[in-house]
């Protein structure tokens, strides 16, 4: 891990930081074709992202939002389903709104909806961005512990945190399944931003940044990427061994 891909961003303006980066990208590059999460940690993105764009009298109109996975068993406009929650912080916040590729869990079996996403990747010619949330057992989407370097964009069982995390956002009972962009696709992008806040991330990102580059923890395969920037708050990076 070199200083340069490792920034520590104090609590209090996370979701500025990240936004004005974001919104950096996005005046470089109108096109910008960028796959993003959900969970608590990219909230303060969000949450800050039109402000910043409009800063910069930019817009997120000829952008691609690509979500970066999904459950399986929630019906349509479940609170707890990551296209309800990415629509509502990101894609309709937006006016005018970018072009938004969710896995279409509801129509095609979830590996035509797997399909379709790597797809829709490829016909706008690869991600330039992945951000990405830190899982409390390392996974990075629903990429769960095991997964290979060039796992595919596919459906996965979810690790019991995942469905314990997902109880948290509202899903209950938890799903047993889900789809997520894959490793091979996330090593793909032309950057990568892993996000992580608070104490409760600040063991597994010791891990991921200072521990051995392992399947158990996936977010570790991403750390030979030319392109990984690790942004963590003061809290979640208090483990760290070089700060
Ligand atoms: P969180 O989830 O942002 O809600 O902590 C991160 C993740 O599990 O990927």
């Amino acid at each position: 891990m070199t200083a340069a891909s490792l920034e520590i961003v104090p609590a209090a303006s996370f979701g500025e930081v990240v936004a004005a980066r974001l919104a950096d990208r996005l005046v470089a590059r109108p096109s910008l074709v960028v796959c993003l999460p959900t969970g608590r940690t990219p909230l303060p993105l969000y949450e800050r992202l039109p402000a910043a764009v409009a800063a910069r009298s930019a817009s997120l109109a000829g952008a691609t939002v690509v979500l970066l996975d999904e459950y399986l068993g929630l019906p349509a406009g479940h609170g707890a389903r990551c296209d309800t929650v990415l629509r509502r912080e990101v894609i309709d916040r937006s006016d005018p709104p970018p072009r938004f590729v969710p896995f279409d869990v509801d129509r095609a079996d979830p590996p035509e909806a797997c399909a379709a996403v790597d797809a829709a990747i490829a016909a706008n010619g690869g991600l330039d961005l992945v951000i990405l949330g830190l899982g409390a057992n390392g996974h990075v989407g629903m990429n769960e512990p095991g997964a290979a370097p060039d796992a595919p964009t596919r459906v996965v069982e979810l690790a019991a945190s995942t469905r314990e995390a997902a109880r948290g956002y509202g899903a209950d009972p938890p799903p047993s399944h889900g789809v997520t962009v894959g490793m091979a696709a996330i090593a793909a992008a032309r950057e990568i931003w892993l996000l992580a806040t608070g104490t409760a991330k600040a063991a597994i990102l010791a891990r991921t940044v200072d521990g051995p580059i392992s399947v158990e923890v996936p977010a570790s395969l991403l750390r030979p990427h030319a392109g990984l920037r690790i942004i963590a708050d003061d809290a979640a990076a208090a483990a760290l061994r070089r700060r």
